[in-house]
């Protein structure tokens, strides 16, 4: 696929889901240090504002800019401010597939903002990045992240044991995907 020249801000009910800059610094150091989004990504906050901006260009401009992926910045309509990230990583453009991630200010767990802002990207991803696979890879001990997929039509694959190690113990992560024809047919 050709690489997209803008980046593609989208819109739901209630949410907006936009290209996040430099601007947004400081919610990635705050927001990624907020202790319920480390366990759950199993992903150490930034120590730094320095280290928050070299993530920050890796992990969120850099997949743009490489055409790699796509990482939104999620807002409600009705606010101002940022509620968390949703995107795909590891875009394999040969093989139609990707990495999905998300991650939201726990305020606002428990509402279906998250459910909201992945139908949304994953109809874009469909349509526009012509993706036929999404996958998800989950800390077995994230119950809600895994019940997020469900939900969604993600089927559980198996079982990668003690595939990662964080806060001092190894932990197994779930494999879960996503096929273009189960999305189609729901
Ligand atoms: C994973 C994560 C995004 C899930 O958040 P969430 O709030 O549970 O997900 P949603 O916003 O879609 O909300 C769904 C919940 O709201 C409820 N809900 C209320 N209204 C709803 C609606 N209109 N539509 C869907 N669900 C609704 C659902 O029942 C569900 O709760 P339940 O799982 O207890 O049944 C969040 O826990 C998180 O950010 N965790 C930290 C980071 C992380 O783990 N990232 C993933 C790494 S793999």
């Amino acid at each position: 696929m050709e690489s997209l020249k803008v980046f593609p801000n989208l819109e739901t009910r209630v949410l907006y889901l936009r290209e996040m800059t430099q601007n947004d610094l400081e919610f990635y150091y705050n927001h990624f240090n907020k202790p319920e989004i480390v366990i759950g990504t199993c992903f150490p906050g930034p120590a730094s504002l320095d280290i928050a901006r070299r993530e920050f260009e890796k992990f969120i401009r850099g997949p743009w800019i490489n055409n790699t992926g796509l990482r939104w910045g999620i807002m409600m309509k009705n606010e101002t401010k940022l509620v968390g990230t949703c995107g795909f990583y590891d875009w394999n453009h040969d093989s139609k597939r990707a990495e999905i991630g998300y991650d939201l200010d726990p305020a606002y767990w428990g509402k279906g903002i998250m459910t909201e802002a992945l139908t949304e990207i994953i109809n874009y991803s469909i349509e526009k990045m012509d993706l036929n696979r999404i996958q998800a890879i989950i800390d077995s001990y994230n119950l809600r992240s895994m019940r997020l997929v469900e939900r969604l039509g993600f089927k559980k694959e198996g079982v990668f044991r003690q595939r990662s190690y964080f806060n001092g113990e190894f932990h197994d992560d779930v494999c879960f995907a996503l096929l273009k024809k189960d999305w189609i047919k729901r």
